[in-house]
């Protein structure tokens, strides 16, 4: 099956042409624009500039991908698209445009949640993932442990009950000088520092498997803040390793809790956040030790991209669910977020 799928939730358009079938994955084309330069003047999104880049790309993009893929409308089965959860602006840019290519063409429509498009970018590189399983979800907008029952059916355990991890990390990284979004430098920054140079406390919360990431940012700007006062030198390696390392064994502690309570045998590790080095070996680490499949995407299919809601709109299509021209796009998909 032959999907065209659209993403705009937040900052980056995307169009990809993705065929799914049994365990056949393709990817023909993922193309994407991103407007991180346009917001970094601003130091985070915008999202009335956000809405209107989406719509001045959204056409040209979606027939770049299917040049790229070497293929028409006609060859298209289906649409899938984002409907939430995002900015409401960017997210009714691409619903509207898929909605018209999908009356325009007489092609079944598929409304992805952004959230399980980011779990189920796992599926090209595992063709042989099958739910149930378990996923760690960290991006700039969501952070949870979930439940994946079914393909379509997804039950957060645990979640943040403030920032999300990539919103931490951005945070940070704006304190140590770094431009939006600082999430991928921090990385880098961290490879070079001392993890153990400052202790923070875990970024979890007691007898649950929530996580809390608003303390561990308010710790690390405090220490800047103070480090500053007195004007000593701020190590900034030092600083990101030492916040790294505390968000990673944070993530570890809940995955280590879920596991006494559900003892999962294969984990998905997902999101923007799923990109950074050190918490791909500290989940790396843990899996191996526990005897866990895990399954990560490769690097760039962590962040935003449409063939991961392709991938997901397949398996929408497979459960038998179909949008029609009333889909509407939502900003929140509510506290659990699916
Ligand atoms: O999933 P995503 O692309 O967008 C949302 O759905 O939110 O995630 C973006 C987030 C940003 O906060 C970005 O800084 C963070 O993921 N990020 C990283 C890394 N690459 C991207 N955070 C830490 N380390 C990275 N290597
Ligand atoms: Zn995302």
């Amino acid at each position: 099956m032959i999907i065209l799928a659209i993403e705009s939730s937040c900052d980056e358009t995307s169009a990809a042409v993705v065929e799914m079938d049994g365990e056949k994955r393709v990817i023909h084309s993922n193309q994407i624009s991103s407007q991180v330069a346009t917001h970094a003047l601003y130091g985070g999104v915008v999202p009335e500039i956000a809405g209107r880049a989406h719509a001045e790309c959204i056409s040209r993009l979606t027939y770049a991908a299917l040049d790229e893929a070497k293929m028409s409308m006609k060859e298209i089965d289906a649409i899938a698209v984002t409907c939430t959860p995002g900015l409401i602006g960017a997210l009714l840019v691409g619903v509207n445009f898929a909605k018209g290519l999908a009356y325009a063409y007489g092609k079944p429509l598929i409304s992805v949640n952004h959230v399980k498009g980011h779990v189920a970018a796992a599926y090209f590189e595992y063709p042989e993932l099958r739910a149930p399983f378990f996923a760690m979800i960290a991006s700039g907008g969501h952070t949870s442990l979930t439940y994946v029952k079914s393909a379509t059916d997804f039950e957060p355990v645990g979640r943040t009950r403030d920032d999300a991890a990539g919103e931490a990390f951005d945070k940070v990284g704006r304190v140590l000088g770094l431009s939006y979004p600082g999430g991928a430098e921090m990385d880098r920054l961290a490879s070079a520092g001392n993890p153990d140079f400052i202790k923070f406390a875990p970024a979890v919360i007691a007898d649950t498997l929530d996580f809390s990431f608003s303390g561990l940012k308010s710790a690390v700007i405090n220490y800047v803040h103070v480090t500053q006062m007195k004007k000593n030198e701020i190590r900034r390696e030092d600083v990101a390793a030492s916040f790294t390392k505390t968000v990673v064994s944070s993530v570890v502690k809940n995955l280590e809790k879920a596991y006494e309570i559900y003892r999962y045998d294969t984990l998905v590790l997902a999101g923007g956040v799923a990109a950074n080095s050190h918490l791909r070996e500290g989940v790396s680490n843990f899996a191996s030790s526990y005897n866990i499949k895990l399954c990560i995407p490769a690097k760039a299919l962590c962040s935003d991209n449409a063939a991961m809601i392709g991938a997901q709109g397949y398996f929408e299509y497979m459960a038998g669910k179909r949008a029609n021209l009333t889909l509407n796009a939502k900003a929140s998909s509510g506290k659990a977020a699916f």
